[in-house]
């Protein structure tokens, strides 16, 4: 064409050298590489520590949401990353929103231009020396991004750990698990927090399962009687196709107790190791007894102005088992820590109506005494009550002091070692260092028969403080090799600590607190359940250090949640409110990234589930 007469002639100049010669150079170096994708340029959008990658049509298939890569920086760098968006497809050449392509795919029209994906990447740390560090660089444009081989993430993530909860969602079969024997997984108390429905109690059946194999003692306050019939296997019709479709066969677990107060309803009578057991008045700290009775501060005075009375009358006459022991005992007492040696609620309630009857100007008489409580000592009983009123007036106050006790004394749950039940079982006092002493054991503490939540607060308060004190004895005495380790599960968290009524209950909170912090040190590590985490006090939060979020819904409690927890990335919130029942965002010690786990269902069977 050139040739043409009419046209004018393009002179053709030679490229400089240079050029030439670095066109040859990357022509000679180029060759098919083995990446998934490569990252693109930086926008003004971009934000520190994240990247976004693009990848050809023909890879689509290798990337999911949740997979890890690593970046091949072009300045020799090495990445880990995760995809926390995407992966997402856009044509090629076209703007996606294009109307040629809306109209054509509204049509029904077969055509599909190609396309490319691209995901976001977050970058998890620089990979030096085999250690993934805090990145001070960022990838460069283009550079090579791989991912990861099911091989290569186990071993990046190294969050297998024996105890399992279950699978990784978008990995090919990544366990995800705690691990028993690391002092810093379990001991640092873990929050398991989902709507109602959410899978729960579902979960915590299979963790205590797997707990109690790998020889811990695990004890499981039980509100609703959900779990009174966990040595038999799981029957639901919900249940049994998640167990079949993971090739788990529905088990009973082994070596459970039933652990029932007193007189009160069993959540499942016919439970082949149903024990009846008291709790000891003098194992509960005043402070904490008052604060869980949740009397006004009229009654709170009143009620700690008549233990002081009881106490001093108990050692004054002499009204205990041993009295060199009980002296011992008085003088190493903590009275925010546990209640008065030897001392008898009935004897408490005793010094609250003779108080009424002095106040009332009665005659001293044993009429509504108690044979526990000071019935054979009335003149000594309406000595002290008379100095009581001296200080403490106002006989109303004292006749609602009166019922706040007598309440809580008409539960018989307190004090009634050796007695015999309804049910013909003998009512004993738990002694947790000869319970706990064998590992292995499954203790559901049910209090599904006690109606008044004030009554079992004061039996978790009680429970609480006994198994951190067994516990303490026993990991001292323990040779190193042989520490014993227990967990306690409490469900329905939020009835006993919450947020609302912690401001009421600093006792009880610091009591938790201690426990807490000395559990960490011994093997004793607590789980707080709830559907209501919005109603936990913040503190509890900064205790737990692993998290298993499932399902939630309510975006106040989404944001206060996200406000309180570390540890979870910005992209994983939003997915925690359509997350599918048993599924959970797990961040905790060794679980680094969080990720979300499919969590392993239980095997043994929880009543009124369905
Ligand atoms: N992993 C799972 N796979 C299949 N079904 C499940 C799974 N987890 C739970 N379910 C079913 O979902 C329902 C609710 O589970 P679950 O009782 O464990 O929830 P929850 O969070 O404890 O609820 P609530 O707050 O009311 O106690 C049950 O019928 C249970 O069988
Ligand atoms: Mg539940």
């Amino acid at each position: 064409m050139n040739d043409s007469p009419d046209r004018p002639s393009l002179p053709v100049r030679a490229l400089p050298t240079s050029v030439a010669s670095e066109f040859a150079e990357t022509a000679t170096s180029w060759k098919p590489d083995d990446a998934d994708g490569r990252t693109l340029f930086d926008t003004p959008q971009s934000e520190d520590g994240s990247v976004s990658v693009v990848f050809p049509q023909e890879k689509f298939d290798r990337w999911r949401s949740q997979a890890l890569v690593h970046i091949e920086s072009v300045d020799g760098r090495r990445y880990l990353a995760q995809v926390v968006r995407g992966p997402y497809a856009s044509p090629v050449g076209l703007p996606a929103g294009a109307p040629a392509l809306v109209i054509t795919q509204v049509e029904g029209s077969l055509f599909t231009p190609p396309y490319h994906g691209w995901a976001n990447l977050e970058i998890l740390g620089e990979i030096v020396g085999g250690q993934t560090t805090l990145p001070l660089f960022r990838p460069r444009p283009n550079s090579l991004v791989k991912l990861l081989t099911p091989e290569q993430t186990r071993t990046a993530l190294r969050c297998d750990g024996d105890l399992r909860l279950g699978n990784a969602v978008g990995f090919v079969d990544l366990p995800v698990g705690l691990s028993s024997d690391e002092k810093a997984h379990l001991p640092r108390h873990t929050l398991a927090v989902g709507t109602t429905g959410a899978g729960k109690s579902t979960f915590i059946a299979s963790w205590v399962e797997k707990l109690a194999k790998a020889g811990f003692n695990v004890i499981l306050i039980d509100v609703e009687g959900e779990y009174s019939s966990i040595h038999q296997p799981a029957d639901s019709s919900r249940i049994l196709p998640a167990l079949q479709a993971r090739g788990l066969t529905p088990v009973g677990i082994e070596n459970t107790f039933l652990l029932v107060p007193t007189d009160a309803t069993a959540g499942d009578p016919k439970h082949p190791r149903l024990r009846r057991f008291c709790l000891n008045f003098s194992n509960v700290s005043p402070y904490i007894a008052s604060e869980l009775l949740q009397g006004n501060d009229a009654q709170t005075d009143r009620f700690l102005a008549a233990y002081d009375a009881a106490a001093e009358l108990v050692t004054e006459i002499g009204l205990v088992a041993d009295r060199a022991e009980h002296a011992r005992r008085v003088t190493e007492w903590d009275d925010q820590e546990a209640g008065y040696p030897d001392l008898k609620l009935a004897q408490v309630l005793d010094v609250a109506i003779a108080v009424v009857g002095v106040l009332g100007k009665e005659e001293p008489s044993d009429q509504f005494l108690h044979a526990e409580g000071f019935k054979a000592h009335v003149p000594r009983l309406f000595e002290k009550a008379a100095l009581v009123r001296k200080k403490l007036e106002h006989l109303a106050s004292w006749r609602k002091t009166v019922r706040l006790i007598a309440a809580l004394h008409r539960t018989g749950l307190f004090d009634r070692s050796d007695a015999k039940a309804k049910d013909g079982r003998e009512i004993r006092t738990l002694d947790f260092v000869r319970i706990l002493a064998e590992p292995g054991k499954v203790l559901v503490y049910d209090l599904s028969g006690l109606d008044a939540p004030p009554h079992r607060n004061l039996a978790i308060a009680d429970l609480l403080r006994s198994v951190a004190d067994a516990q303490d004895l026993l990991y001292e005495a323990a040779p190193a090799e042989k520490k014993p380790k227990t967990v306690i599960v409490i469900e329905e968290a939020h009835e006993f600590v919450s947020a609302e009524r912690v401001s009421q209950m600093p006792a009880l909170f610091s009591q938790i607190q201690r426990i807490a912090r000395r559990g960490r040190k011994r093997w004793l590590g607590l789980m707080f359940a709830t559907q209501f985490p919005q109603h936990l006090p913040g503190e509890l939060f900064t205790l737990c250090n692993n998290r298993i979020l499932m399902r939630l819904g309510d975006e106040p409690t989404l944001r206060r949640l996200q406000h309180s927890v570390g540890g979870v990335s910005e992209s994983l919130w939003p997915r925690l409110k359509n997350l599918p029942t048993g599924q959970a965002i797990v961040s905790a010690q060794g679980i680094d990234p969080a990720m979300i786990v499919n969590l392993e269902p239980g095997r043994c069977k929880l009543r009124m589930v369905d």
